[in-house]
């Protein structure tokens, strides 16, 4: 019997100690054998054999228990170990969000305008013809008006093809002065290297009584605003036509890819296109009822500064969604 002790002391798992604890204290097991033999015992010898074999059963259940508490301290401590957590290990970054580089490229440029007090406005971007041509002096046999250029919807609706609308709501809602510009997405018939059918638009308003705003004003602050944004660059203003201005300038800058020797990306012209503007045709003051008010506006696309300011030959490609590229921007 003294062997179960040993036996119970030698067990090396909890499984192993689980089959000796039923071999030795089940129903069929050692212990219950050895009472059923007490029936062939000496009647006289019984009582000592019993006491013996209490105490004896004492004692198993004690290494049992001694040797279940060893093996259970010891499963734990295996399992800690296993599943402890080393913080000082080093894991690689999360990948953070970033501004989209069109979307900070036009938080630059409001950013230039609300600096010197423009107000932001904006409008709806599904329009009707009044406020995108009508108001604008585009005329019914516009070209812009096609159907190549915009996209209608079936009630004669429009999305709008700039954000010079905005301009319109905003003088029809406000006297004079009026100091704003509009940024926001704006939508084409157009689709190749340099065009997507949306991109995004800021335009610019300054009106006030008749000879407080010159084009000379204009000149200035877009000057100013595209050293700011472009650095050290040339810049040039080209007589040019816009039916919601007149005079009307398209505006150069100095190709910033050759310096103005002449590259492939400005045509070997050494100039890049990035602005329009002019002095507001009357026409557009009589269709808002605006009188005795003289004003200037410009406008630009935002998508061809960010193409300009990060060097992006293919325009396309900002709006695919690729994370390699949009993480060379964080
Ligand atoms: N609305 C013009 C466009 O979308 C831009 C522009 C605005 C030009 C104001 C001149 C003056 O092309």
């Amino acid at each position: 019997m003294e062997q179960w002790i040993d036996k119970i002391k030698e067990a090396l798992s909890l499984e192993e100690l689980e089959t000796l604890r039923v071999s030795i204290f089940g129903k069929k097991g050692e212990l219950a054998k050895a009472f059923a033999d007490m029936k062939h015992a000496d009647p006289a010898e019984k009582p000592k054999i019993a006491k013996e074999l209490n105490r004896f059963k004492q004692s198993l259940l004690k290494a049992y228990e001694d040797k279940k508490t060893e093996l259970e301290r010891a499963a734990l401590q295996k399992r800690l170990e296993a599943e402890a957590i080393d913080v000082s290990l080093y894991s690689p970054r999360e990948r953070g969000g970033a501004l989209h580089p069109v979307m900070h490229t036009m938080d630059r440029i409001i950013e230039y305008f609300t600096d010197l007090n423009f107000a932001v406005e904006t409008g709806p971007l599904v329009e009707d013809e009044f406020h995108n041509f009508e108001a604008l002096n585009l005329p019914d046999y516009h070209p812009a008006r096609d159907m190549q250029d915009t996209f209608y919807f079936k009630d004669g609706k429009l999305l709008r093809t700039h954000t010079s609308p905005v301009q319109i709501r905003t003088m029809m809602h406000q006297k004079p002065p009026i100091r704003m510009i509009s940024p926001g997405a704006v939508f084409r018939r157009d689709f190749d290297l340099t065009h997507t059918p949306q991109f995004h638009q800021v335009e610019g308003l300054m009106v006030d009584e008749k000879g407080k705003v010159s084009f000379a004003n204009l000149k200035w602050i877009l000057e100013d605003f595209l050293h700011t944004m472009f650095g050290d660059v040339e810049i040039r203003f080209r007589p040019s036509f816009f039916p919601f201005t007149e005079p009307s300038a398209e505006v150069d800058i100095s190709c910033i890819f050759c310096s103005g020797e002449g590259c492939r990306v400005c045509s070997h012209t050494g100039w890049l296109e990035v602005l329009g503007c002019g002095m507001v045709d009357p026409n557009v003051f009589k269709a808002v009822g605006y009188e005795n008010v003289s004003g200037y506006a410009f406008g630009l696309g935002v998508e061809r500064f960010a193409m300009l300011i990060h060097r992006v030959p293919d325009l396309r490609s900002l709006f695919e969604g690729d994370l390699r590229l949009l993480e060379q921007f964080r």
